[in-house]
């Protein structure tokens, strides 16, 4: 049985939203694809290597499989995966894994679980491994689309496409939320504030995303990127990146935690074609569909 899951992308909102602002979230057309077929010991194979049931090497796939077998106790399977997401840059791509694979088992092992099911084991998993997590990234992975949290409430995203470029150095997100944290503390009053006019980016742009407007997200991304760069999460490479990318006509803003990962941007089709000849990136449409079986690996 083959299924697969979709990386995600925070529009709008990171680090505020851990304060309770909103945060914007749409799934992208890069996929994590997962193959598993009945066997009698536990095989997974990945980019990573090759291991059994491994906490260590294979963290979220050895949880999701031991948290299938308290649903459905098997004895063995063969998992590979096949992924098109770039691991630790704030892309999803654990979270991907983790529903792609409990996908997979439930097909191969008609347990019949709905994806709200699915969820919230996905959900189990990211505790399992990380001790901490807002939930967010399984339930994109699971459901696809685009939501505004903290609500999760459907955007209805006009047809537009973004690009993405991952500037190669990691993004650690307990690292870039602790720093956050850290200056919250020092300077309380002007934090929030950042935050709250975060949350008023956050919220002007429903309608610009709505209705497709580039040029409205384009202003919204800069105002967005010099509020992240204010709360010390932008670096010296995200900032040459960004400017490289203003320079050929696109906006583009830290998405996820920062400190490293990835860039979102926006800008005319040609624009961003000519961006993604100098940078290693893609061209990505929000709204992607959520985890699904697929007849090819
Ligand atoms: O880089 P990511 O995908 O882990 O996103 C982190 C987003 C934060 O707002 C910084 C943290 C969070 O849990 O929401």
């Amino acid at each position: 049985m083959i299924a697969s899951a979709p990386a995600k992308v925070i529009l709008f909102g990171e680090h505020a939203v851990v304060y309770g602002r909103h945060a914007i979230v749409s799934a992208i057309n890069l996929r994590c694809y997962v193959k598993v077929e009945r066997s009698n010991e536990i095989r997974i194979k990945s980019p990573i290597g090759i291991t059994g049931l491994d906490f260590e090497v294979h963290p979220y796939v050895s949880y999701a499989i031991k948290r299938f077998r308290e649903i459905k106790p098997i004895n063995g399977v063969n998992v590979e995966i096949r992924s098109e997401i770039p691991v630790a840059s704030g892309l999803g791509s654990s979270s991907a894994v983790t529903v792609a694979v409990l996908k997979a088992l439930d097909g191969e092992f008609e347990t019949g679980l709905s994806d709200e099911e699915i969820f919230e084991i996905a959900r189990k998993v990211e505790l399992d491994v990380q001790g901490i997590g807002s939930g967010t990234d399984p339930f994109i992975a699971t459901f696809g689309g685009t939501w505004i949290v903290p609500e999760r409430k459907a955007v209805k995203i006009g047809k537009i496409r973004l690009i993405v470029v991952n500037t190669k150095e990691k993004s650690v997100t307990a690292e870039m939320v602790k720093k956050v944290a850290e200056l919250r503390k020092k300077y309380r009053n002007i934090v929030d504030g950042i935050f709250d006019v975060i949350d008023a980016i956050t919220l002007n742009s429903v309608d610009a995303l709505e209705k497709g407007d580039i040029k409205t997200i384009s202003e919204l991304f800069f105002f967005n990127q010099c509020m992240l760069k204010a709360i010390g999460v932008s670096n010296r490479k995200i900032e040459e990146t960004i400017e490289k990318l203003r320079e050929l006509g696109v906006s583009a803003k830290i998405t996820g935690a920062g400190g490293g990962g990835c860039v979102v941007g926006i800008g005319d089709e040609g624009s961003m074609l000519s961006a993604l000849k100098e940078f290693s990136g893609f061209l990505v449409e929000p709204g992607a569909e959520g985890v699904r079986f697929e007849d090819k690996f």
